[in-house]
């Protein structure tokens, strides 16, 4: 079982990561973790001191490396399979779930929040920047409204 989690910031990749490698007995990985491991450095360090342009290149290179990997959940960044060319790869790995909410819900949880450069956007910025990956995301081969998921549903949409 392969499985990579997508969808905007606030929409609870790294939650459903945990429990559905609880679940299904695999390893769990979050993307944002693993970078912030490789580099010593936060999410926003990263942004701040070496760029946005920086942190998309470790995203893209830390998604190739789950190529060769079985067995896992991954919870990719908002941002990483937001890119035509990662969502494939992702397809190419395994099976790539869209966590789908509300803007006014994912704005309430990630206003402000100070680990993600990003949420730092007005809330019309925001709001266009997921109508803009909201056509990469519905890339994915299966969408699922997060407020409604439970492990039953995902259990037999996964069967
Ligand atoms: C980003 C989302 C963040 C993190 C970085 C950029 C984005 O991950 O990768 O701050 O571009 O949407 P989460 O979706 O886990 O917050």
């Amino acid at each position: 079982m392969k499985i990579l989690l997508t969808g905007f910031m606030g929409s609870g990749k790294s939650y459903w990561a945990k429990k559905i490698a609880e679940h299904y007995n695999l390893d769990c990985f979050d993307l944002d973790e693993l970078i912030e491991k490789q580099e010593k450095l936060s999410i926003p360090e990263i942004f701040e001191k070496r760029g946005e342009a920086y942190f998309r290149k470790l995203e893209r290179e830390m998604l190739l490396s789950f190529t060769e990997r079985d067995n896992f959940v991954l919870a990719t960044g908002g941002g990483t399979l937001a890119r035509i060319g990662n969502m494939n790869q992702a397809k190419a790995i395994g099976k790539v779930i869209y966590l789908k909410e509300d803007f006014e819900l994912l704005y309430d949880r990630i206003n402000e929040d100070k680990n993600r450069p990003l949420a730092r956007l007005p809330f019309d910025e925001l709001r266009q920047l997921l109508a803009k990956r909201e056509l990469t995301y519905s890339q994915a081969d299966i969408t699922i409204k997060a407020s409604r998921l439970k492990m039953d549903l995902l259990k037999e949409i996964l069967a």
